[in-house]
C-alpha cells in the first residue's frame, strides 16, 4: 500500500509541480518541491531545509506549548514567537504591581529570567515513513478491528524502541492521508523554557479583537524565551543550574526588508485542515455549522459587550474570554463568506459526480455516496453536538460547579470521601476574579432558548424539557437556577467550603445544586444519546475516506485532473512557500503588503482601548528616532502579507526569504481568506507576519535590551 501511494504522490507532483502556493508540505520529502521552490526564488537545497545528516533549518524550528510555533535566533538559546503564543506565560508572572501584560516584561541579564512551570518546546530530531511497519500483520481482508489492534500496538513498539536512542526523546505515529500512510516523529523535548521579555499589551496585541483577522494589520505581536538545558546541552527539568542551550542552528535575521514579489517560505506546526472533504461536510459548515456557532456566539458577545461597556472592572474581567470567543466567531464569518465565493461546494459535487462516474465497477466504486449517506445520518447528532459545546457548556458557573465537584474524591473500595482543599480555594479565587453574574445569567437565557428552538424534540433531553415546562421560559429559568444556586455568591461558596464537616455530606449538596445538576444532566445526555452516534459515524467517515483520498489521487492522476496533493495539518512540521503580495477584498479596492508605523499613529486613540499605544511610542514617532531599523521610505515597517499556507498553530512561524534568513514572524491569517482551511483561493488568502525590523525596533527603542541584539546575527 505504501508503494502504491508513494507513486502516485510522486506522478502527481512530477505532473503539476509549478503550480500556485497551496501546501503544506512535509520537510522530509522536500526534495520533491525543491525544483519549484528554487524556481520561485529559493536559494538553497533540499537539504539545508530538512537534513538527518547535518544541521538544517529544522533544527532552528520549535514546536512551542501545545499549540504554538517558535524559532531559534541566537547561539544562546533565545527564541522567538508571538505574544498570544506566550500570553498565558505572561500573565502567569503578572500581578497587579508588576503587571506584564499591560506595561511589557523585559530581562535585563540571564538572572532575571522567569522560569514556566507547564512550558516546553520540541524540536523534530527525524520523521521517516513507517506505513509497513505499522501496517505489519494486517493483511487486506482482515476486520478494521483488527487494522486498529496492529496499529495501535506496532505504533507502541516502534516509540519505546525510538525514544531509547537519546535523552529527552518523544516520538508519535501520525497517520497521514486518512489512514494511507504512517509517519514516525521523533522529537526531543526540552522543559526548562523561561521568559526573556515581551512588549506591552498595547503594542504586542495592538488593535486588539477590532484588527484581528484583518488587514492592514499593525499587531506587534511576538515575545522571547529562552531554552535551557543540562551542562551536557540535554533536556532537564528546571534547575538554577541550567544553562542556556546550544542550538544546532539558528536563523541569521535579515534586515534587508521585504519588497512585494519576494520569496517567503514558513517553517512550523500547522494544526488542523480539512482539503479534501465531501461537498456534503463543506455544505454543513457552510449552511449549518458556521452560521449556527456564529449566531451563538453572537449573542454571547453582545452580552459581554453591553455590560462590559458600563464598567471598567468587567471589561477587564472579560476581556480574554471575550478575545476567545470573538477568535473563532470572526473567524467562521470570514470562511463562511469565503466556500461560498469559490462555490466550493458546487465545484466539489462536479469533481464528486466525474469521479463517481469513473469509479463505477471499480475500486472504489460507491465510496461517494457511502460519504454522503454517512454525513446525512451524522447530521443531526452533529448539530447537537455543537450545540451542547456553545450553549451548555459556555454557561460558566455550571462548568465552575462541576470543577469543584470533581476536586472531591470517592474512594471505591473504602467509599470514604476526601476533598482538594487547595485546589478548591484556587478554583474559587480563578473563577470568581474575572465573573460576573449578570452576563452569565443573560447568556444562559439567551443559549437556553435558542437550545429550545433549534433542537428537534426528539432529540432533546428530557432533563432540558421538564425545566422548561415547569418554569415557563428559559428566562425564568435562568431566574430559578442562579436565583438558588450556591455557586451565585461567593461568600456562600467560601463559607461552605471551610464549614463542611463531613466531605461525603458537602458533596452531595454540591450534586444536588442547580448549576451541577444543570452541567451534569447535560453530560449525561452528552454521554448516551449524541456521543455514541457521533463516534460511530465519525469511525465509519474515517474508514471511507481512506479510500476515497487514494481514489482522489488515483482519479486526478490517471484522468488529468490538475490537483494538489499534500497530507492535512495534523501539528506535525510543514514548509509552506509562498511570495509577499498584495491582494484585493473587494471590487475597486487593492490593499498592499506592507504596513508601517504610519498606520499605528493613525488608528492611535486614548480614548479606544484597542487603539490605546504606550507614550513611548508617540514620542519615538514625533522625533523620528528610529534607529537602524526603517524601510526604502525612512519609515518603520511593522507587517506584511504573503501567499503562503497557513492555519492555527502556524503562529510564530518563521518566515524564511530566499537565502534561508530570518525576515518574519507569522501570526494570523486575512479574514477573507480564512477558508483556506478547506479550500485555498491564492487570489485571496494571505498569512500575515510581523516583520522582524519591528521586532528589533521594539526591543531596542522602546524597550531598551540591545543587549539580546547582540546575542543575534544580523545581516543585510
Ligand atoms: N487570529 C489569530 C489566530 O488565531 C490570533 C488570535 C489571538 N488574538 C485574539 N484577539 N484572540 O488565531
Ligand atoms: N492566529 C493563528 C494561530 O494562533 C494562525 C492562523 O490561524 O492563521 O496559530
Amino acid at each position: 500500500m505504501k508503494k502504491t501511494l508513494t507513486i502516485i504522490l510522486l506522478t502527481i507532483m512530477a505532473g503539476f509541480s509549478a503550480r500556485a502556493d497551496e501546501g503544506m508540505w512535509l520537510p522530509s520529502l522536500i526534495a520533491q518541491r525543491i525544483a519549484d521552490m528554487q524556481e520561485k526564488g529559493f536559494k538553497l537545497d533540499a537539504e539545508d531545509i530538512y537534513s538527518i545528516n547535518q544541521a538544517s533549518l529544522k533544527d532552528a524550528v520549535v514546536l512551542f506549548g501545545r499549540g504554538c510555533t517558535g524559532e531559534l535566533i541566537s547561539p544562546e538559546g533565545l527564541l522567538l514567537t508571538n505574544h498570544h503564543c506566550g500570553y498565558s506565560q505572561i500573565q502567569q508572572h503578572s500581578s497587579v504591581e508588576n503587571d506584564y501584560l499591560r506595561d511589557g516584561f523585559w530581562a535585563m541579564n540571564r538572572e532575571e529570567e522567569l522560569p514556566n512551570k507547564g512550558l516546553s518546546v520540541s524540536f523534530l530530531e527525524r520523521m521517516e515513513d513507517v506505513t509497513d511497519r505499522i501496517l505489519k500483520g494486517y493483511e487486506p481482508g482482515m476486520s478494521e478491528d483488527e487494522r486498529v489492534a496492529a496499529v495501535k500496538a506496532n505504533s507502541k513498539a516502534l516509540i519505546d524502541e525510538v525514544i531509547k536512542e537519546g535523552k529527552g526523546l518523544r516520538a508519535t505515529v501520525e497517520a497521514l492521508y486518512y489512514g494511507n500512510q504512517y509517519f514516525l516523529f521523533l522529537y526531543r523535548q526540552y522543559d526548562d523554557v523561561r521568559l526573556v521579555g515581551a512588549p506591552p499589551s498595547s503594542i504586542g496585541k495592538f488593535g486588539g479583537d477590532t484588527d484581528n483577522w484583518m488587514w492592514p494589520r499593525h499587531t506587534g505581536d511576538f515575545s522571547m524565551f529562552r531554552i535551557y538545558a543540562d551542562k551536557d546541552n540535554n533536556p532537564a527539568p528546571y534547575s538554577k543550574d541550567n544553562v542556556p542551550y546550544k542550538p544546532k542552528k539558528y536563523f541569521r535575521i535579515s534586515t534587508a526588508g521585504v519588497q512585494e514579489g519576494d520569496f517567503t517560505f514558513i517553517y512550523g506546526f500547522p494544526g488542523r485542515t480539512r482539503e479534501y472533504i465531501h461537498s456534503e461536510g463543506v455544505r454543513y459548515i457552510e449552511e449549518i455549522g458556521d452560521p449556527h456557532k456564529i449566531h451563538l456566539r453572537t449573542l454571547r458577545l453582545d452580552i459581554m459587550s453591553k455590560y462590559q461597556s458600563q464598567s471598567q472592572k468587567v471589561r477587564i474581567q472579560y476581556s480574554s474570554k471575550h478575545a476567545d470567543v470573538a477568535n473563532a466567531w470572526k473567524k467562521w464569518q470570514g470562511e463562511v463568506k469565503g466556500i461560498r465565493k469559490m462555490k466550493t461546494v458546487q465545484t466539489k459535487q462536479e469533481f464528486e459526480a466525474a469521479f463517481d462516474k469513473w469509479a463505477t465497477d471499480g475500486e472504489f466504486d460507491g465510496v461517494i455516496a457511502k460519504i454522503y449517506g454517512l454525513y446525512k445520518e451524522l447530521e443531526p447528532y452533529q448539530f447537537a453536538a455543537e450545540y451542547y459545546s456553545e450553549t451548555v457548556r459556555a454557561i460558566e458557573i455550571a462548568n465552575f460547579a462541576s470543577s469543584l465537584y470533581a476536586t472531591y474524591k470517592v474512594n471505591k473500595e473504602t467509599g470514604e470521601v476526601t476533598f482538594d482543599q487547595k485546589k478548591a480555594a484556587d478554583l474559587v479565587e480563578a473563577f470568581y476574579k474575572d465573573w460576573y453574574l449578570p452576563i452569565d445569567k443573560e447568556c444562559f437565557a439567551a443559549l437556553m432558548t435558542e437550545f429550545d428552538k433549534n433542537i428537534p424534540a426528539e432529540f432533546k433531553c428530557e432533563y432540558f424539557t421538564k425545566q422548561i415546562k415547569k418554569y415557563g421560559s428559559a428566562e425564568k429559568w435562568a431566574e430559578a437556577l442562579f436565583n438558588k444556586s450556591i455557586f451565585a455568591d461567593q461568600a456562600k461558596v467560601e463559607k461552605f467550603l471551610k464549614a463542611q464537616k463531613s466531605f461525603a455530606k458537602s458533596r452531595k449538596t454540591l450534586l444536588d445544586d442547580p448549576a451541577t445538576e444543570f452541567a451534569a444532566e447535560f453530560a449525561k445526555w452528552y454521554a448516551s444519546d449524541i456521543y455514541p452516534a457521533t463516534s460511530r459515524i465519525n469511525q465509519e467517515l474515517q474508514l471511507a475516506y481512506r479510500d476515497y483520498m487514494r481514489g482522489q489521487m488515483v482519479y486526478c492522476r490517471t484522468q488529468r485532473v490538475p490537483k494538489v496533493f499534500y497530507p492535512d495539518a495534523n501539528l506535525t512540521l510543514r514548509v509552506a512557500y509562498g511570495h509577499i503580495k498584495g491582494y484585493q477584498p473587494a471590487d475597486a479596492t487593492y490593499y498592499l503588503p506592507s504596513s508601517t508605523i504610519k498606520g499605528i499613529m493613525e488608528k492611535d486613540n486614548p480614548e479606544i482601548f484597542d487603539y490605546n499605544i504606550p507614550q513611548r511610542l508617540r514620542d519615538i514617532y514625533a522625533e523620528k528616532d528610529y534607529g537602524n531599523w526603517t524601510d526604502s521610505t525612512g519609515e518603520v515597517p511593522v507587517c506584511f502579507i504573503a501567499t503562503n499556507h497557513t492555519t492555527g498553530g502556524n503562529s510564530g512561524s518563521p518566515v524564511i526569504n530566499a537565502d534561508g534568513d530570518l525576515i518574519g514572524l507569522n501570526f494570523d491569517r486575512v479574514w477573507e481568506g480564512t477558508m483556506s482551511d478547506i479550500v485555498f483561493d491564492p487570489e485571496i488568502c494571505r498569512n500575515i507576519s510581523l516583520d522582524v525590523r519591528y521586532v528589533l525596533f521594539i526591543i531596542d527603542k522602546v524597550a531598551d535590551a540591545d543587549h539580546l541584539i547582540a546575542e543575534m546575527t544580523l545581516v543585510n
